[in-house]
């Protein structure tokens, strides 16, 4: 029987990646890969709904697509590709914008969020219909299952609700997406503030261990990792969230169970489990972070791979957007 087929966007994001959307959640999404049939799309069209700077954004998009790449997305087990190369998302976009209510579109949570933050100067028609070019985006593939947050929640009900509304109207043209609750994945917490999860917004970047990060700044990023007053190597995370964090980040990294690193460190310093964990973390970020800026410095073999993903998705969403062009009328 056939891989269901997953879809998730990625936004072009300026800094590098973080431990904890690695560990969190990118080793599930190499994982996956035997499992699904996974289509990667970097949003470049959903980036601009807001105001962006254009040399950035090309590059933002070919730094996230590298990094994907980098930490295991296989460019033949997966679809990796990015939104802007294959048109038909912003063909069936305005299709699909022509069967949903001005109304229902109007609810959108994330909308009147957005648009409240940016002003009514700064709120666009594009940043309006954002969530009808998700809908195309989910609706291309036959997607049967969609990670979805609970701020994209919405939007999945929307997409929904307009693959029904379209089949009903036009003949059985799409597959109906589900949510996709992924298993329990790793949580990472900030290294100095480790009640906070690991996040890009963090207030300062000395919590924030990133892919691209020199080994010697990881290093020192373990090893002033606030933990607390007591010796024990224990873990304990309601009174011990530091060293808690640090242990769930060794356990990750390395397959240990926990408890078996207990045992290993018993009698040990703090000091030590900071040193060997940064060692572990940087023997497995060097190849990603290596073969990252290897990408990013080899436009060519970038482009190539985008361009062989660009080719795989288009297949496969021209199929559809004919089908759904000769149900309209066109
Ligand atoms: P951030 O929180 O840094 O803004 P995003 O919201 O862009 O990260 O999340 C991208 C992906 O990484 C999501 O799948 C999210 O669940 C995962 N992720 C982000 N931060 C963490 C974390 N600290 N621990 C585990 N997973 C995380
Ligand atoms: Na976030």
């Amino acid at each position: 029987t056939a891989r269901p087929i997953v879809f998730s966007g990625m936004q072009p994001s300026s800094g590098s990646l973080h431990l904890g959307n690695y560990l969190g959640a990118l080793v599930n999404w190499v994982a996956l890969q035997d499992e699904v049939d996974p289509i990667y799309c970097v949003v470049d069209l959903h980036a601009i709904t807001v105001a962006q700077d254009p040399a950035e954004l090309r590059t933002q998009t070919r730094f996230t697509a590298a990094q994907y790449l980098a930490a295991g997305i296989d460019p033949e087990r997966s679809t990796l590709f990015v939104q802007s190369h294959v048109p038909a998302h912003a063909e069936l976009a305005w299709v699909l914008s022509t069967i949903t209510g001005f109304g229902e579109a109007s609810r959108m949570t994330q909308f009147k969020d957005k648009s409240a933050r940016h002003g009514a100067e700064a709120t666009t028609v594009g940043l309006f219909t954002y969530p009808v070019l998700m809908a195309a985006d989910i609706l291309l593939y036959d997607t049967n299952l969609v990670p979805v947050g609970d701020d994209q929640r919405q939007h999945l009900e929307l997409t929904r609700d307009l693959a029904g509304r379209f089949n009903s109207r036009f003949g059985e043209t799409f597959r109906v997406p589900e949510a996709y609750i992924p298993e329990e994945a790793a949580r990472i917490y900030d290294l100095q503030d480790p009640t906070s999860k690991m996040s890009k917004s963090a207030a300062s970047d000395s919590g924030l261990v990133r892919l691209l990060d020199d080994p010697a700044v990881t290093a020192k990023k373990f090893k002033s990792a606030v933990t607390d007053a007591e010796r024990e190597i224990r873990y304990d995370p309601a009174t011990k969230p530091g060293i808690s964090n640090l242990l769930d980040i060794y356990s990750t990294v390395t397959g240990t169970p926990i408890a078996d690193l207990e045992q290993s460190y018993a009698g040990r310093g703090y000091g030590d489990l900071k040193k060997d964990l940064a060692e572990v973390v940087v023997e497995r970020l060097s190849p990603i972070r290596a073969r990252t800026l290897e990408l990013m410095e080899d436009p060519a073999e970038l482009d190539r791979l985008l361009a062989h993903g660009a080719d795989k998705a288009a297949e496969r969403a021209e199929r559809k957007l004919a089908d759904v062009y000769d149900r309209v009328g066109f």
